[in-house]
């Protein structure tokens, strides 16, 4: 009977090894057995960006990038996307289950006492410059965060975790809003409980004079984009914040660390660049010109390919649907006839359906941003309010998950030899 193990035979010695497999995977260090000498450190595997290797066992998001599946706990993307509020999801991502009525009321409840922050907050920000980029805004005072609150470093109390994610969760789209209207020089909107957690952001960041009168139709279209961005399995922020939060730091500092990995254009930052691309491009007859150049390796088509989507990605299936409703609302938006001939082109041309480079979750996400009125350096910030609850929800994984430590990668040197001091007067 076949056996879940890999037989392994080292040619430089002739010896066998058999190895168990488990889930697909075989455990990294059980290769360290295999030497030629016995005082060798033994074999190791070299995996540089984490191309194929599993860093850890996760239940929070499910992700089949050949069939563009996606799913938060096991429920399909397209239906809470359609179906749920963006707090029953931050709630099912953290707890594993959709809240009961009672349950998401006084989560809710929760989330709304804590929305204020301190006003020193409001100090910091105005000591960036008028044109500081809100990425590294908000970078800065998450970060800052954690000396307000020196209690969330006890991160082995269950309750404390808690109640430190509720105050990221309540409080990012506060500073998120600040920050916007500190860009703007705008006087600060302090949060309104009246409001729900969407309506509350959106009236922050664009109220006039007393209550701003929101667009319900973009305010939904938001609450959707939010959720469609709430977690995406081990990507480059999440693994990040693993990553900080096993030295055992307080999650305003591991979040920090999140932020600031989203902040790249590779990752979430793709969307503030899609824009750039586009007004780069600036008009349909300069794409076949702009898609040499990528194909020449001088460039890259921004929102486009995926480490593990090798098909579209589902997200961004939805997000242009989203599109339709908000340019409905808004009047279409020039750049959308760009990106849909610079799609489909793309999708055609035999460099891209090679490399299974297909739009990603960032390729029109831009583009309803500003319709809604974001400048394009704000999008990155949306991006990260919609993912502040998976970045908790694998922190809170993470710290609970008895196969975890420190995280301590190895490497291979490939430095000097022992070599012997020189003065600087021999130099
Ligand atoms: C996000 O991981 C996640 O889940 C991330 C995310 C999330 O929700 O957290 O989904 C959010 O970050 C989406 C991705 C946003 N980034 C972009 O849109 C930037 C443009 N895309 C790429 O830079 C790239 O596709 C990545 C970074 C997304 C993925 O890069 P990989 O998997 O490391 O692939 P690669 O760079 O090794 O590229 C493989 C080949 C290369 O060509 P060859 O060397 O084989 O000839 O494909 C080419 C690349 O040059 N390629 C592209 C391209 N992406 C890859 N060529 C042109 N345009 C592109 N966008």
């Amino acid at each position: 009977m076949a056996k879940d193990t890999l037989t392994i035979t080292d040619n430089r010695t002739g010896r066998n090894y058999e190895v168990p497999i488990e889930d697909d995977t075989v455990k990294a260090t059980d290769l360290r057995q295999i030497k030629v000498n016995d005082d060798d450190f033994g074999l190791m595997t070299y995996d540089p960006a984490f191309m194929n290797t599993a860093a850890c066992r996760s239940a929070i998001t499910y992700i089949d990038g050949d069939q563009g599946i996606l799913r938060y706990r096991g429920y399909p993307i397209e239906q809470l996307a359609e179906r749920a509020t963006f707090l029953e999801v931050a709630y099912l991502l953290a707890e594993g289950e959709l809240p009961t009525r009672t349950q998401l009321d006084q989560f809710t409840e929760t989330i709304k006492f804590h929305t204020y922050v301190h006003t020193n907050i409001t100090k910091f920000l105005e000591g960036f410059r008028y044109d500081a980029h809100p990425m590294g805004m908000l970078l800065g005072v998450v970060g800052a965060l954690s000396t307000f609150y020196p209690d969330a470093k006890h991160i082995h109390d269950p309750a404390n975790r808690a109640l430190q994610k509720v105050r990221l969760l309540a409080k990012v789209p506060t500073i998120a809003a600040f920050a916007f209207r500190h860009s703007r020089g705008l006087p600060l909107v302090f949060p309104d409980n009246d409001l729900d957690y969407i309506g509350n952001f959106v009236n922050m960041t664009f109220s006039i004079g007393g209550r701003h009168k929101p667009n319900k139709v973009l305010q939904h279209a938001l609450e959707i984009l939010l959720i469609l961005h709430a977690d995406h399995e081990q990507n480059c922020s999440t693994s990040a914040v693993r990553a900080v939060g096993s030295s055992h730091v307080d999650p305003f500092s591991a979040i920090s660390a999140g932020i600031a990995a989203l902040y790249g254009p590779l990752h979430g930052g793709a969307n503030e660049a899609v824009l750039q691309m586009l007004d780069e491009i600036g008009d349909k007859q300069h794409i076949p010109k702009f898609i040499d150049e990528v194909k020449a390796g001088r460039g890259r088509l921004m929102g486009f390919g995926h480490r593990v989507y090798k098909s579209y990605d589902p997200r961004a299936k939805l997000i242009k649907k989203v599109a339709d409703e908000v340019f409905e609302q808004t009047g279409l938006n020039p750049k959308l006839e760009i990106a849909l001939e610079l799609e489909r082109i793309a999708l055609e041309d035999e460099y891209f359906v090679k490399r299974k480079l297909y739009p990603n979750v960032d390729f029109y996400s831009g583009l309803i941003y500003q319709a809604m009125g974001y400048p394009t350096e704000y999008f990155t910030v949306l991006f990260a309010l919609g993912r502040m609850p998976g970045w908790l929800a694998q922190w809170e994984e993470m710290l609970l998950d008895k196969d975890q430590k420190i995280a301590r990668p190895r490497q291979i040197f490939t430095g000097h030899d022992e070599r012997a001091f020189v003065p600087v007067e021999k130099r």
